[in-house]
């Protein structure tokens, strides 16, 4: 062998030393974005909580669990309930008001639902159809929102359940993150996760039942959006005030780092105009995808329960605020 490998090792060490300069350029370029965090203002105000004081925010979420009822249905395979589904149940499906585990083939000590589908990404649309008229005929009456989340989707319910509080479940409206091509209206992101109201399910079933919607693409989240867009179903606005997204259909930490540019495929497949950095996210976030067992676990630590002692969130949204006005939501 000859240079940069006389003998094996000495190659490893040459390949190690390549890889980590690229590494390190590649780490380098997004320091730009990390260091801006230290610009935003601190949403936490220095004030001397007690403990009495951080309970009584409990009360907020209690009335909200009862006016927003939201059955989360997740799509699993039986390959994938002990490997994924188990994080989720044992993570944040644990605060929907009903969650059911969707699968090809049930299996009644998990428990997860059989839908009677072959497996295999060919098949979502198959089952994201057959789910959702599963739920009509069991379930309509015992819920309000209708969320169809991944088996490695992470969702911090109380957040949905705010943005919720702004709708009505009469209206013929669904929320996710939203993309913009092939769909006039554009459609939400599958991994991201989706709501739909309780007239929006109706109408879903209803369009199947008539063939007014048919499986027209095994691509999921599209195919049910030119469904919903034909339904006359208007894709609600689901960014919070500032004009940060809710769901992200990555993990926080991609969207954190900038990673894509003008002429990446996501970049253009964005509705609203893409953020990356400190401004990617709302301090009230909804979703992110690709996420591992760990990082729900994590997850569940950092939404749940760590905090900087001391300090308690200075923006306290009220439940029904003048953007509780749908109009100003939806488009
Ligand atoms: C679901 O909602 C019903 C009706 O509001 C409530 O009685 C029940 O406790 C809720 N269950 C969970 C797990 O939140
Ligand atoms: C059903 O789920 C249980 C765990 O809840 C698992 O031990 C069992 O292997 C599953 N059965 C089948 C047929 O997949
Ligand atoms: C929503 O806002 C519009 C215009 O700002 C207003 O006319 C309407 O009454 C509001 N609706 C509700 C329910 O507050």
């Amino acid at each position: 062998m000859k240079f940069p490998c006389p003998t094996l090792s000495y190659c490893y060490f040459s390949l190690g030393l390549i890889v980590g300069f690229f590494f390190t350029l590649y780490m380098s370029s997004n320091v730009s974005v990390v260091s801006k965090w230290h610009k935003l203002p601190r949403p936490w105000k220095w004030i001397n909580v007690n403990f009495i004081q951080v309970k009584s925010n409990n009360n907020i979420h209690e009335d909200l669990s009862r006016k927003v009822r939201v059955l989360c249905w997740i799509m699993t395979s039986p390959d994938n309930l002990q490997k994924k589904a188990i994080h989720l149940k044992h993570s944040w499906t644990r605060h929907c008001n009903i969650t059911l585990f969707m699968s090809s083939t049930a299996n009644e000590s998990f428990p997860a639902i059989g839908l009677g589908t072959k497996e295999g990404r060919g098949e979502l649309y198959w089952k994201t159809i057959r789910a959702f008229q599963y739920i009509h005929q069991n379930y309509l009456d015992q819920a309000d929102w209708f969320l169809k989340a991944d088996d490695d989707t992470y969702v911090v319910m109380e957040n949905l359940q705010y943005l919720l509080s702004n709708y009505s479940p009469e209206q013929p409206v669904y929320l996710g993150k939203r993309f913009k091509p092939f769909v006039n209206q554009g459609y939400m992101s599958g991994g991201a996760g989706y709501v739909l109201s309780k007239e929006s399910l109706k109408r879903f079933v209803e369009a199947f039942r008539t063939s007014v919607c048919t499986h027209t693409s095994s691509v999921e989240d599209l195919a049910l959006g030119q469904c919903m867009e034909k339904l006359g179903i208007i894709p609600g606005d689901s960014r919070d005030l500032e004009k940060r997204e809710t769901f992200h259909p990555f993990t926080p930490e991609t969207h954190i780092i900038s990673r894509y540019t003008k002429s990446s495929i996501y970049w253009n497949y964005c509705y609203y105009p893409l953020i990356q950095g400190p401004q990617c996210c709302s301090d009230l976030a909804i979703s992110f995808h690709y996420v591992p067992p760990e990082l729900m676990y994590t997850l569940e630590y950092f939404v749940y329960h760590l905090r900087a002692y001391g300090y308690q969130y200075r923006y306290q949204p009220p439940l029904q605020d003048s953007a509780a006005n749908v109009s100003a939501y939806v488009n």
